[in-house]
C-alpha cells in the first residue's frame, strides 16, 4: 500500500513593491495547486518563504534580520524547511548559501514554477536553487490566489523585467528583460478579481508604458491596454504604476479623460531634479521634458494629482544639483513623494563606473530637506482640498481611530471620516473639513449636499 503523502503548510511574508506582492500570491497558488496548505501562522508551517527585495542595501539588512529569527524557529522544529525567493535570492545567491547554510531553497522571479518540485528536492536534504532568468516567462496561466488583500483592491501585472538599466538599478539584474503578459490573460484576472468582489484594479509593471503585445494581426500598447481594461469593469476603479518619464505620453493622459473610472493619479517618478545628475544616472530625458510632462498632465488633467520618487546623494551630486532638485519639487507642486538615499547596489553601472561619493551625513541631510519641503508641499495640496467633497472607495476601519473609516479618493489621498451608513467596500461622498499633510479628514454627505 502507498504511503499517503502528507501536506505541508506554507508560510510566506513578502517585502518590496507591489510586484512583490502580486508574485507572493502567484506562489501562494502554484503550491495551492501542488497539494501545500498556506498558514499564517508561523509557528506552524512546515515551510517559510520569505520574498525579497534588492532595491536598497537597508532591504536586504531587514531580510538578514528575518533569515535569523527563521532559523531559530528551524532549531525548534528541525524539519522545518526554509526558502529565500525574488530578487536577493537573485542577486545574492552564493552569498546566501555560504553566509545563512540554514537556507533550504532559493529561487529567483522566474522560477516559482518549479517550486513544488524544488522542496521535493529539500525533503531528501538536498538544497534546492534556481535563479535562472527567462525572456518568456509571464506566469500567463496562473490565477493568483489574492490571499493577504483587503478584499477590496487587487494588484495585476501587466508586465515583468525591466529595460532601462538606470545606472544605480538594481531591477534589471534581478528581474531580467522587460516582457509583456497576453492582454486576455490580464482581462482573464480582471474578472477574476470583479467576480470576486474587488472594487478596484492597479495594473503594475515597472514601466507600464512600455506594455506592447503585438502578434500577426495585432499591436496593442498600454493607452489600448488601459481603455481594454477601463472598459471591461466600467463599475470598478482602475489604477496603474509605474510610469516612465521618457516613454509617458499624452495617449495615456487622454484615455484617462475618456474613463472616469480610471482614477486621477500619476505616479512618475523623476529621481533628480538635475540634468547633471539625471544624465548619470541614465534616465533618458531633462528636467524641461519632465516638466513638460507635467504641463501636458495638467492641461487634460487640472484635478490629477501628481507623485514622484526622489534620489538624494547620487554620485557627484552637489549643493546646487540638490538646490535643482528642491526647486523642481516646488515647481511641480507634487502631491506626493517616495524619498530615498542614494544606496549603491554590487553590480550596477554606477557601482562599477562612478564614485560614490556624496558623504553619508550629507546625502541625510539633503534627504531630510526633500522630505521637510515635500511635506509642506503635501499640506498645501490637502489644503487645497478643504470644503471639496469626494469620492471615496470606503477600505476599512482606521487603525488610529476605531470609530471612524478610511478610504482613498481617486486622487490616491486617504480620507478618514465618522463610519455614518456607509460600508467596507462601498464609494461614500465625504466632504473634507481638516487636513493634515499625510491625510485629510471629513465626513459624509448626501450626494445633493455636496
Ligand atoms: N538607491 C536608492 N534608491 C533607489 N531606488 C532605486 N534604486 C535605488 C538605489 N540604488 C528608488 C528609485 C525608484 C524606487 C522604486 O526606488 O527612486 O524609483
Ligand atoms: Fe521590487 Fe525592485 Fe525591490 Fe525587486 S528590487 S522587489 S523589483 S522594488
Amino acid at each position: 500500500m502507498s504511503k499517503q503523502k502528507e501536506t505541508k503548510k506554507f508560510y510566506i511574508e513578502t517585502y518590496g513593491c507591489q510586484m512583490n506582492v502580486a508574485d507572493s500570491e502567484v506562489i501562494a497558488t502554484v503550491l495551492t495547486e501542488n497539494d501545500f496548505v498556506q498558514t499564517k501562522d508561523i509557528e506552524s508551517a512546515d515551510i517559510i518563504l520569505i520574498n525579497t527585495c534588492a532595491i536598497r542595501e537597508h532591504a536586504e539588512q531587514r531580510v538578514y534580520g528575518r533569515l535569523d529569527y527563521f532559523n531559530s524557529l528551524k532549531k525548534k522544529n528541525t524539519k522545518l524547511k526554509i526558502g529565500i525567493v525574488g530578487c536577493m535570492a537573485e542577486r545574492l545567491k552564493d552569498e546566501l548559501l555560504e553566509k545563512k547554510p540554514f537556507i533550504d531553497l532559493i529561487a529567483g522571479p522566474d522560477a516559482y514554477r518549479h517550486l513544488p518540485e524544488m522542496f521535493e528536492t529539500t525533503e531528501s536534504g538536498q538544497k534546492a536553487v534556481n535563479v535562472l532568468l527567462s525572456k518568456e516567462e509571464t506566469y500567463e496561466d496562473i490565477l493568483p490566489t489574492r490571499y493577504d488583500s483587503n478584499g477590496i483592491s487587487a494588484f495585476i501585472s501587466i508586465t515583468r523585467g525591466c529595460d532601462n538599466m538606470c545606472t544605480y538599478c538594481v531591477v534589471p539584474f534581478t528581474r531580467g528583460r522587460e516582457r509583456s503578459r497576453l492582454p486576455e490573460d490580464i482581462l482573464k484576472e480582471i474578472d477574476a478579481v470583479k467576480n470576486d468582489g474587488f472594487k478596484e484594479v492597479t495594473i503594475i509593471g515597472q514601466n507600464v508604458d512600455k506594455y506592447l503585445y503585438e502578434d500577426k494581426n495585432r499591436k496593442v500598447n498600454f493607452p489600448a491596454l488601459l481603455e481594454m481594461v477601463a472598459t471591461r469593469i466600467p463599475e470598478m476603479r482602475v489604477r496603474f504604476s509605474t510610469s516612465y518619464p521618457q516613454d509617458f505620453n499624452e495617449e495615456v493622459v487622454l484615455t484617462m479623460t475618456k474613463y472616469p473610472n480610471i482614477c486621477r493619479y500619476i505616479h512618475l517618478p523623476v529621481q533628480s531634479g538635475s540634468n547633471k545628475i539625471l544624465n548619470l544616472m541614465k534616465r533618458g530625458y531633462t528636467r524641461e521634458w519632465y516638466l513638460d510632462r507635467i504641463a501636458m498632465i495638467r492641461k487634460h488633467l487640472p484635478d490629477c494629482a501628481i507623485s514622484t520618487d526622489i534620489i538624494s546623494g547620487f554620485c557627484d551630486e552637489t549643493e546646487a544639483d540638490h538646490q535643482d532638485t528642491l526647486a523642481l519639487m516646488k515647481e511641480v507642486q507634487f502631491d506626493f513623494a517616495y524619498m530615498f538615499k542614494y544606496s549603491e547596489r554590487p553590480g550596477t553601472f554606477a557601482a562599477k563606473r562612478l564614485q560614490d561619493n556624496v558623504p553619508e551625513t550629507e546625502k541625510k541631510r539633503r534627504l531630510n530637506e526633500i522630505i521637510n519641503l515635500q511635506s509642506r508641499l503635501s499640506l498645501n495640496s490637502n489644503e487645497k482640498d478643504i470644503g471639496k467633497t469626494f469620492e471615496v472607495l470606503v477600505e476599512g476601519v482606521s487603525k488610529k481611530s476605531p470609530d471612524n473609516y478610511f478610504g482613498r479618493n481617486s486622487q490616491n489621498k486617504v480620507i478618514v471620516f465618522p463610519k455614518a451608513e456607509t460600508k467596507i467596500g462601498e464609494l461614500a461622498q465625504v466632504k473634507v473639513t481638516h487636513v493634515s499633510s499625510a491625510t485629510l479628514i471629513g465626513k459624509v454627505v448626501s450626494p445633493e449636499n455636496s
